[in-house]
């Protein structure tokens, strides 16, 4: 008989075992786990059409029903409410009674005047009847991450659009309902990902789309922020800044691999022309060691429910490599624990120019064969000669409204917007879904020894049209 190699066996965790549907603790043949892993990721059957490009009949003003008034959806209300008269507020749901009337009590001091609006909350389910409400044309969930996939499947099938914070889906099989029910319900299903309208990003695209890098080749991105100590806080103040029942730490203790992907990969998927004639072809992902919570832990304040946990799932350092189609290679981090300043890289390669964020440098293969990073001059002429024609227009209105750095308020003037004119949404729901995907794939490469994780791809084959980025129209 042939003797079997050691290294063709891995040892499944509990987790990952669940996951494929094995008896944990079984060793299995690389092949078969492979063998499992593409019948995870395979693409079910349709059963409605694309909504690649999809449209509506134009919405004069957008009725809006938001879920969620924590500290991200506190600042939607604002952001919203300054496009007033082309969105409305018209419904506020929070689990919470205190902060959905704080987000009403906004309304009003910002609009000097008592609001209509309809107020839902007192538990966690009371979502579901705001989202029947008859006159919403749009659902903003704002909720706790694991909430967004089935609140926004929910949405649809009330007949809204519907738009989510980020990631929108946390599994294989939430990114494929929100794709299946998008196609059968033909809604539009946008995530959020305001970094894709952040003014370095957008500059970053229209480079790449004048051919400033030439071929492509790499990337790196991140999120790398120290929230570590703010994880902690148990309190129902919204001073404090607190997570609803700690849900970002709960993570960390139950989940391996990527928390939170999009924010750098994004910009990166836009770049790139992913779903638009590139796609994530696979994945492999490590961990390192968890060491910061579990040494903070014993300092936190007893009333944590973390409070001396010696074990959190989630190392420190998440690492990501992605695969594209094209063989471009993507680099993608996490990290909220360890004491550095905030950065998502946001690292661009190619043959004739190479970017690095934080702080923003570039150099030109024509400059010096790119040697050196272009100097201050040289580097705002490169600023002002490329400036995405949507900053160009929005500066102003960007700066006065704000919200890191004006991307939020441009990310929602731009859906208002698309959804005035009847136009199709800048990201879709196989955007979404394709970069979102990165939390369930990196965890389960992450379990099952680092292994090559294939993407699902959503588009059913769509994705190798060469299309323009709707980021470029219309503006
Ligand atoms: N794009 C960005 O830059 C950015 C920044 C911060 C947060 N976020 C995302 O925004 C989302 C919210 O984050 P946050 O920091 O505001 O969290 P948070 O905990 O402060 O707020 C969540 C709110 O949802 C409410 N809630 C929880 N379950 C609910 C339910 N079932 N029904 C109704 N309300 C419910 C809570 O009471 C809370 O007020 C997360 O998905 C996060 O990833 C995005």
């Amino acid at each position: 008989m042939k003797k079997q190699n050691r290294r063709d066996f891995i040892k499944l965790s509990a987790l990952s075992a669940g996951f494929l549907g094995l008896s944990a603790k079984k060793a299995l043949a690389r092949d078969e786990i492979h063998e499992k892993l593409d019948a995870l990721t395979a693409a079910p059957e349709a059963t409605g059409d694309s909504v690649m490009g999809l449209r509506h009949a134009p919405i004069e003003q957008v009725r809006i029903g938001i879920i969620g008034v924590g500290n991200r959806g506190y600042g939607h209300v604002k952001t919203i409410n300054a496009l007033q008269p082309k969105a409305k507020i018209v419904a506020i749901c929070d689990a919470r009674e205190s902060r959905a009337k704080r987000a009403l009590e906004r309304l009003h001091t910002l609009n000097g005047k008592k609001e209509k609006v309809k107020l839902y909350y007192g538990n966690e389910d009371v979502w579901k009847e705001m989202v029947k409400q008859d006159d919403i044309d749009l659902v903003v969930i704002v909720t706790p991450a694991p909430e967004h996939a089935h609140m926004a499947v929910y949405s649809m099938q009330q007949g809204k659009h519907v738009v989510s914070e980020v990631p929108i889906a946390f599994s294989i099989q939430e990114a494929w309902d929100l794709v299946n029910t998008a196609e059968k319900t033909q809604k539009h299903c946008m995530m959020l990902e305001n970094v894709c309208y952040g003014e370095e990003e957008l500059w970053i695209l229209n480079m790449v789309r004048n051919n400033v890098f030439g071929t492509l080749t790499y990337a790196e991105a991140a999120y790398l922020h120290p929230i570590l100590q703010k994880m902690f806080i148990k309190s129902n103040d919204p001073k404090t800044g607190a997570y609803y029942k700690q849900w970002r730490l709960r993570l960390h203790a139950e989940r391996h691999g990527n928390l939170y992907p999009t924010h750098g990969l994004g910009p990166v998927a836009n770049y790139m022309k992913v779903g638009r004639g590139d796609r994530f072809e696979y994945l492999v992902s490590m961990d390192s060691v968890e060491a910061s919570l579990h040494e903070y832990s014993p300092h936190s304040p007893q009333n944590n429910d973390f409070y001396d946990q010696k074990y959190f799932s989630h190392g420190d350092m998440s690492n990501s490599l992605i695969k594209t189609a094209k063989g471009r290679s993507i680099l993608l981090q996490h990290d909220v624990v360890t004491p550095r300043p905030y950065s998502r890289i946001n690292a661009l390669g190619g043959t004739k120019a190479y970017h690095e964020g934080y702080p923003s440098r570039l150099s030109l293969y024509d400059e010096d064969f790119g040697h050196n990073w272009l100097d201050e001059k040289k580097y705002k002429e490169m600023r002002e000669k490329y400036q995405h024609p949507i900053w160009t227009k929005m500066k102003k209105d960007a700066e006065k409204n704000g919200g890191h750095g004006g991307m939020d308020f441009i990310l929602f003037y731009r859906l208002i917007n698309n959804l005035n004119k009847g136009l199709p949404m800048d990201m879709d729901v196989y955007d979404g879904v394709s970069w979102s995907v990165v939390s369930p794939l990196s965890k389960l490469s992450v379990e099952l020894g680092s292994i090559p994780v294939r993407f699902p791809d959503f588009t059913r084959g769509e994705w190798k049209n060469d299309r323009e980025l709707d980021l470029f129209k219309n503006i």
